[in-house]
């Protein structure tokens, strides 16, 4: 009979890739099975995240919670950023943990579940090009990886210690993954790497040119290939051959994240992110202007070191400006190998945490008013869940989450939908035609 394995996947689209991919090599390699109770599990993964330092103090009351729940002879392993950052201290303070698997190394996964105590982290390891076996969460859409590592030194972010250095992934192997996505079934793909706007820069091997408006355009090339998504640009790599692939080709879904971390010039430079706050607005400018329904989410950190008031402010009239779809915001927490970490200029606990409050509550009053804007209109639905009371769901090219009353036949079908309801975050609609 097979074996059991609970996995549970912390942090950002590239670690829910880490995850199948390693679900992939043990179902090949070792006959593992899913299962969603880690009682019943023969291995354990945690797929962590240590962008922020919370995470991180939960990971270890976690252990040891699920030390005590799990079967006898379990394993558990520890993978992803905090697995890279922390290495065999992990061993150190959570004596029971079979394995370290960081998150440039998880091809080696079918490997570390047979040695114990092992640790492997190596950040210069290079799985560019490794064929993982195929496993895909959901039948209508896939993750591909179109780059490792990243190549920037933003000073808050740790990822580039966790990550390593930035490799792309050759245009073919991409275009290929692709098309086999496709040939099961998928309509969408979604692109992923933690800058990918930068794509191109550097591949392990020789490689001829080509950059990521140029892959976005082979990419939308493939037969029966309806959508194309893509996370994470950066707003500095917005050059205007990018955002006119993106508003011209018509299988580029017209959703764009544009982390803004700061509307603040001043901070910007000390976040050493590239960009400007009149940049970033020209951008996002360009962007509303080309494409009326455009849908433009972010991410914001409060209370960086040396964040004054007047910063704030910035932040706030950027906010207000460009009136985000959707916001992701933060308060600052210092990292380990980071530069900011050594800043001394520190901002208050507690005003950051006032200042994160009221940017939200500023941003819900812009969500709030303009969440009307969409009612009446036609979009089109790729539908992929069905919900409860007869409701099934899906995202309108620009990434609204919209629900129509309906039967599973309409999963994975691309839909015409008019809305009839609006809310902050979701919308409903009925089906036209
Ligand atoms: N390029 C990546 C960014 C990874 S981190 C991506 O594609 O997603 C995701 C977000 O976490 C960042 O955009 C930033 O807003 C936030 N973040 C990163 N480091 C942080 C820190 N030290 N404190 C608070 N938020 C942080
Ligand atoms: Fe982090 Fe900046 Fe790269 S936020 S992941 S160092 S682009």
């Amino acid at each position: 009979m097979g074996k059991k394995l609970f996995i549970e996947t912390l942090g950002c689209a590239m670690n829910v890739r880490d995850s199948e991919h390693m679900i992939a090599e043990l179902g090949a390699h070792e006959d593992y099975e899913l299962t969603t109770e880690a009682g019943e599990a023969d291995l354990i993964i945690i797929n962590t995240c240590s962008v922020r330092e919370k995470p991180v103090h939960k990971l270890f009351s976690e252990l040891g919670a699920l030390n005590k729940s799990k079967k006898s002879g379990a394993k558990i392993g520890v993978a992803g950023c905090t697995a890279s950052h922390l290495g065999k201290e992990i061993i150190t303070r959570a004596p029971f943990v079979n394995f370290v698997l960081g998150a440039r190394n998880v091809s080696k996964i079918t490997e570390v579940i047979h040695r114990d105590k092992a640790v492997e982290t190596q950040i210069d390891y290079d799985e560019s090009q490794y064929a993982f076996k195929d496993f895909r969460s959901s039948p209508y859409k896939s993750f591909i990886n179109i780059s490792i590592g990243c190549d920037k030194q933003c000073t808050f972010c740790i990822v580039p210690h966790t990550r390593g250095e930035e490799v792309s992934i050759p245009a073919e192997l991409v275009v290929a993954e692709a098309r086999k996505s496709v040939a099961r079934g998928a309509k969408e793909v979604f692109l992923l790497g933690q800058n990918v706007n930068n794509y191109g820069r550097r591949f392990s091997g020789a490689h001829e040119k080509i950059n990521f408006t140029g892959l976005l355009r082979l990419v939308s090339e493939i037969e029966g290939l309806e959508r194309i998504r893509f996370t994470s640009p950066h707003p500095l790599h917005m050059d205007d051959a990018f955002l006119e692939e993106f508003a011209r080709n018509p299988k580029i879904c017209k959703s764009m994240h544009m982390p803004l971390q700061s509307g603040s010039t001043e901070l910007l430079r000390r976040m050493k992110r590239g960009y400007s706050k009149e940049w970033f607005l020209d951008r996002a400018k360009k962007l509303r202007s080309m494409i009326p329904d455009v849908s433009i989410s972010t991410d914001i950190i409060v209370g960086f070191p040396g964040e004054s008031e007047n910063d704030f402010l910035d932040t706030l009239e950027v906010v207000g400006a460009v009136e985000f779809d959707q916001l992701f915001s933060f308060k600052y927490s210092p990292r380990p190998h980071t530069e900011a970490s050594h800043y001394a200029d520190t901002v208050d606990e507690e005003l950051g945490s006032r200042r994160l409050a009221h940017l939200q509550d500023y941003h819900n009053a812009i969500l709030d008013r303009r969440s009307g804007r969409m009612l009446g209109k036609e979009v089109v639905v790729y539908f992929e869940e069905a919900k409860e009371n007869g409701f099934i769901s899906g995202r309108s090219d620009n990434n609204l989450l919209v629900r129509v009353q309906g039967d599973a036949s309409l999963l994975g079908t691309l839909r015409r939908v008019q809305i009839i309801h609006t809310s902050r975050l979701s919308y409903e609609g009925r089906l036209l035609g």
